[in-house]
């Protein structure tokens, strides 16, 4: 039986009840995002849902790398408190009761790394190791402790900040998938800035641009989307991935919205089981639900009505007919 948007959300926001648990835990190192940073974070725990238990059922070891890993729990510019990527990937693969056997964080920022290192401390079985350094440093390192595993690696940069394919690419070919979180906006104003005359830095983001994306067809682009696909075919050609898609998350203030990019490495069916991912989460985050986000963390904590009063009447018939 399908599962409704109301249970579907009563039961991330459950889930994200592990937030406050890890806060405690050094109450004032948190990263700050706005409140769809929860569909980030449903799009990337999802993934786990369907990666871990296929994983475990071809009798592959299990790893999961968070390669730009933050503190481990978010808090909303709205005070909600949410429960990071890093320590959210390991518990929900222990509740499908397949866990990660091992599991790499990095996080450049000492006080993150410190202070998740202490968060994660807890979670077992999952073998973690963290790293206080940047991802370029230790990429290599990480890859080869994946030889044998297949690996569901996320990354989740900021803008552009961390994004260098020397730093991504050896991670990137690893076997297994990976979940990119990609400002195509941010990717544009970039390209806009390197083709500035008035810029002085100009040469130095070119070169970037190109290291990144592996070609000066950059410069031929003439929108957002053809930029994305130069980076996403450069993934699916040069690092053996089968089959993307793309999520697009708004953001509260309505402006520069980013893209979810899943892209998985597997066998027979990848395409099928990557556009079933995006399916089941575009149907979420365009949901009532998903669109009045702020609202629904609101609800949960207790600042406005109950979910029943807000819910549109349209949404509640049409829950009534799915169930
Ligand atoms: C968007 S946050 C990650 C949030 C996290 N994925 C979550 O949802 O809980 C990006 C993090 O990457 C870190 N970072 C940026 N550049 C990095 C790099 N080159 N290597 C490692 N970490 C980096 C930043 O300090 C920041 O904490």
């Amino acid at each position: 039986m399908p599962v409704s948007d109301e249970d579907f959300f009563q039961r991330t926001l459950q889930f994200h009840e592990n937030g406050a648990r890890l806060q405690k835990i050094d109450p004032e190192c948190v990263d700050e995002y706005d409140d769809h940073s929860l569909l980030k974070l449903i799009c990337i725990t999802y993934w786990v849902g369907i990666f871990i238990p296929i994983a475990n059922a071809l009798r592959f070891h299990t790893a999961y790398v968070d390669s730009m890993a933050g503190s481990g729990v978010t808090i909303t510019k709205k005070g909600h408190i949410l429960c990071g990527s890093c320590p959210g990937a390991i518990l929900s693969a222990m509740d499908k009761r397949h866990p990660f056997e091992l599991a790499f964080a990095v996080e450049k920022n000492r006080a993150r790394a410190e202070t998740l290192t202490e968060r994660l401390k807890g979670i077992a079985p999952t073998k973690i190791m963290v790293y206080n350094d940047d991802i370029l440093n230790v990429s290599e390192e990480i890859a080869r402790h994946l030889q044998g595993t297949m690996a569901y690696i996320v990354i989740d940069p900021e803008g552009f900040e961390g994004m260098t394919w020397a730093g991504l690419e050896p991670l990137v070919k690893c076997k297994g998938d990976v979940m990119l979180t990609w400002f195509e906006s941010d990717a544009w104003r970039v390209k806009c800035a390197a083709e500035s005359p008035e810029n002085k830095s100009a040469e130095s983001i070119k070169k970037r641009l190109t290291e990144l994306l592996g070609t000066e067809d950059w410069i031929k682009t003439t929108s957002e989307k053809e930029l994305t696909q130069l980076f996403v075919q450069r993934i699916i050609q040069e690092c053996g991935k089968k089959a993307y898609a793309a999520i697009n998350i708004p953001r509260t203030d309505k402006r520069n919205s980013y893209l979810m990019i899943l892209f998985t490495g597997g066998g027979s069916g990848a395409q099928h089981r990557v556009d079933g991912w995006k399916s089941s989460i575009e149907k979420r985050v365009t949901s009532a639900h998903g669109q009045g986000i702020s609202t629904l963390l609101d609800i949960k904590a207790g600042k406005i009505a109950t979910l029943n009063q807000w819910i549109p009447k349209e949404e509640k018939e049409s829950m009534k007919q799915e169930m």
